[in-house]
């Protein structure tokens, strides 16, 4: 089962759930590219994303999510909405997960957040199992590219894959220098705790390192509830170019790829860090439509 069914405890799945509200209105942006007709969303959680849909689309909605806790929470921030959606408890990395929807095509396929977690998921089961670093990133990248395989095939012709998330970065050198002492010791915390090995240059009051490695400190430093979870995940471990390749030769139109900082994350990065260069986008959007 997920590290998330494991790790969580009650609190921390109510500092989890709220934490997928904060960011509603940025999530409210995948609506603008939905095709019309029904809608599935993979991973819907406490229904952060589904509460942005109008009543129209709900009716045309089905949703998905492995954890029961999180499903119940959906159904009550829905309120009487509620009744309007489908929903459906599956593990999207179970075998019978496709069995759950046998001979049922969807117009969209959304998903808001979560690929993330998946790969991270994939990739620490393989780490178990291989205990190499690179065969594990290879092999969680095989479970993400034959979980949209599966996907697709749950596409009408026509229909559009949604994807939101977290945006790996280029692999440039930035320097970053700390503004307080906390960050500072968020810093060293999260090297110490991280699952792989981060390599930096010691500065004053600053540090020198990579780009995708300042990434995923800069879009984990605040969590502090559900600290250990979060830090065993990758936020950015691909880009939108990588989800073309994944999706290999089928035949698709892009009907956006774009990648953007959330304000709220750009304003507190100012707070807590001095930055060399262009703040590195915390979020990748895209939509691509099935066309045969
Ligand atoms: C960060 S939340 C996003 C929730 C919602 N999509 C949103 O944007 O507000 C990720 C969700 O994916 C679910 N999830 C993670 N791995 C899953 C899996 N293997 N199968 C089904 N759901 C999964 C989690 O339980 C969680 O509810």
């Amino acid at each position: 089962m997920s590290i998330r069914n494991n790790l969580h405890t009650d609190h921390g799945l109510e500092t989890y759930a709220q934490g997928m509200c904060n960011s509603a209105g940025d999530k409210a942006r995948i609506n603008h590219y939905l095709a019309p007709g029904t809608i599935l969303e993979l991973g819907c959680g406490n229904g952060a994303y589904l509460q942005t849909l109008p009543e129209d689309r709900l009716r045309q909605t089905t949703a998905v999510d492995m954890n029961a806790n999180l499903l119940l929470k959906a159904q009550a921030n829905l309120r009487e909405r509620s009744a309007l959606v489908t929903f459906k408890r599956a593990h999207l990395f179970r075998d019978d997960f496709l069995e759950t929807f046998e001979d049922q095509e969807f117009d969209n396929v959304v998903l808001c957040s979560v690929l993330h977690e998946l790969y991270s998921e994939a990739r620490t089961q393989q780490l178990a199992e291989h205990r190499d670093e690179n065969q594990a990133e290879h092999n969680a990248v095989r479970s993400i590219t034959s979980l949209l395989d599966n996907i697709w095939d749950l596409i009408r012709v026509g229909g559009r894959l949604i994807i939101r998330d977290g945006c790996k970065p280029p692999s440039d050198n930035v320097t970053i220098r700390f503004k307080n002492a906390e960050v500072r010791q968020a810093f060293a915390k999260f090297v110490d705790d991280h699952p792989w090995f981060i390599t930096y240059t010691e500065l004053d009051y600053g540090v020198t390192l990579n780009l995708q490695d300042a990434y995923e400190f800069l879009t984990k430093y605040f969590y502090t509830e559900n600290w250990d979870v979060e830090v065993l995940e990758r936020f950015g471990w691909c880009n939108y170019n990588d989800i073309i390749t994944m999706l290999g030769d089928k035949q698709l139109q892009t009907i956006e790829v774009t990648s953007y900082l959330i304000p709220w994350l750009g304003s507190k990065w100012a707070q807590d860090f001095d930055f060399t260069g262009k703040y590195p986008d915390s979020t990748m959007l895209v939509a691509i439509q099935k066309i045969g």
